[in-house]
């Protein structure tokens, strides 16, 4: 397909992707039931749309918590663990279960052992994840955020494929493929004597998939540049411009470039470019900002980022996603906590809710007039008053 026709078929489906999601509606969490969940033992609780600020000494299991609906969300961990390590010590497996407000009212129930993974909607099974993944948007602030700015590249392809996957439902499918063929293709590039014929036929699927992912990354990554400029003028004390480039290791055209590289992969036994090699890049005033920005600018830039996140979601989907903010709040001071605002007033306005954990001494007093403020003390909430 030519880079023409292709931008216009991607732009094509994502339109009626972005049309047939097109209905307003609150996502909130009603209830939320934990078992044997990280140093959670038994938790049953209920929870309103708004502010729920989570207080407590450390280790108490605040960002547990954050954790648990994250998982019931997203069937993963905001940490970048297993579900092994979510399971209390001395126990076999975890179960995170709750009541959803989406479009409708819906009852999840997830249960994760070492040998066994089901997840129901409504008491129904779910096969397949990608049915699964993007009923609940939400984004998640905490300290490995970070990483986006300072970690490897992968972190930032995986910020992009995420907000994708959430958006669009034929995104992850589209990945899921194109990370299969990658893998066959490269085993075939490390054995020695291995058949031309197949290691082109998986070399046609990479190029159709590959461009495929290569056009939808194109696409959101301008908009969620501007996104991310805007919310970072409205958290940094500083006068410098973020600005947002994605660069695909792709130049003119994959078939092309991939021929030309076919001798250097056989040596190396890998496939030196795609999507899978592509970078998003931050630059402060024309900076690099991985190389020369300050902890602080770093950390400016990774919260922009996920402000972005939470805007491009609220656009696409129609609603406000449910917001988890890991002591981030306390490390604001009060002239960049007053541009976080805005964003939290509306997911409360559109009756979503924002969960953010804090220690007693850096709780964000200003926003105390809608919270709802929970004590966790070992694995129990107890609503203070
Ligand atoms: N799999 C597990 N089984 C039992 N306990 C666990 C498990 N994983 C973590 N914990 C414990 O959960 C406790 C709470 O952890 P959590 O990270 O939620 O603390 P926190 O309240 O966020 O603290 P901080 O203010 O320091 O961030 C810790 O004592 C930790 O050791
Ligand atoms: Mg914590």
């Amino acid at each position: 397909m030519t880079p023409h026709r292709l931008e216009n078929h991607c732009e094509s489906v994502s339109l009626l992707h972005y049309k047939s999601q097109r209905k307003e509606f609150e996502v909130h969490l009603i209830c939320l039931r934990l078992r044997d969940f990280r140093n959670y033992k038994k938790l049953d609780i209920e929870l309103r749309p708004g502010f729920h600020l989570l207080t407590g000494n450390n280790a108490q299991g605040k960002t547990n918590f954050l954790e648990a609906i994250y998982l019931l969300a997203s069937l993963k961990s905001f940490r970048g663990v297993g579900g092994a390590h979510m399971i209390q010590h001395g126990q076999s497996g975890l179960f995170v279960g709750g009541s959803l407000q989406s479009t409708e009212i819906h009852q999840v129930q997830y249960y994760w052992s070492s040998r066994q993974r089901k997840l129901s909607v409504d008491g129904n099974p779910v096969r397949h994840v990608t049915e699964y993944l993007g009923r609940f948007p939400m984004v998640v602030f905490c300290s490995e955020d970070l990483l986006l700015v300072r970690g490897a590249s992968r972190i930032r392809r995986r910020y992009l494929d995420f907000l994708l996957a959430q958006t669009d439902r034929l995104y992850l499918p589209l990945l899921q493929r194109y990370s299969r063929t990658l893998r066959a293709r490269n085993a075939l590039l490390k054995r020695p004597g291995s058949d031309p014929d197949i290691l082109n036929s998986f070399t046609r699927e990479l190029i159709t998939a590959g461009e495929q992912l290569v056009c939808h990354r194109r696409k959101l990554a301008p908009r969620i540049s501007v996104l991310a400029r805007l919310a970072h003028r409205r958290i940094s004390d500083r006068a410098e411009e973020l600005k947002i480039e994605y660069s695909s290791s792709i130049k003119e055209d994959f078939e092309t470039e991939l021929a030309r590289t076919a001798a250097r992969e056989k040596i190396l036994g890998y496939t030196l470019i795609g999507p899978h090699r592509d970078e998003l890049k931050f630059f402060l005033d024309e900076h690099a900002a991985a190389d020369f920005g300050s902890e602080g600018q770093k950390r400016t830039i990774a919260i922009a980022l996920k402000m972005a996140q939470a805007e491009y979601l609220s656009g696409v989907c129609d609603t406000a996603p449910i917001l988890l903010i890991d002591d981030v709040m306390g490390e604001l001071d009060e002239k960049r906590r007053a541009g976080f605002l805005p964003l939290l007033n509306r997911v409360r306005r559109a009756g979503s809710q924002v969960f953010m954990t804090c220690t007693e001494d850096n709780w964000p007093s200003e926003l105390s007039e809608y919270m709802l403020k929970w004590q966790v003390n070992d694995g129990h909430l107890v609503e203070a008053s």
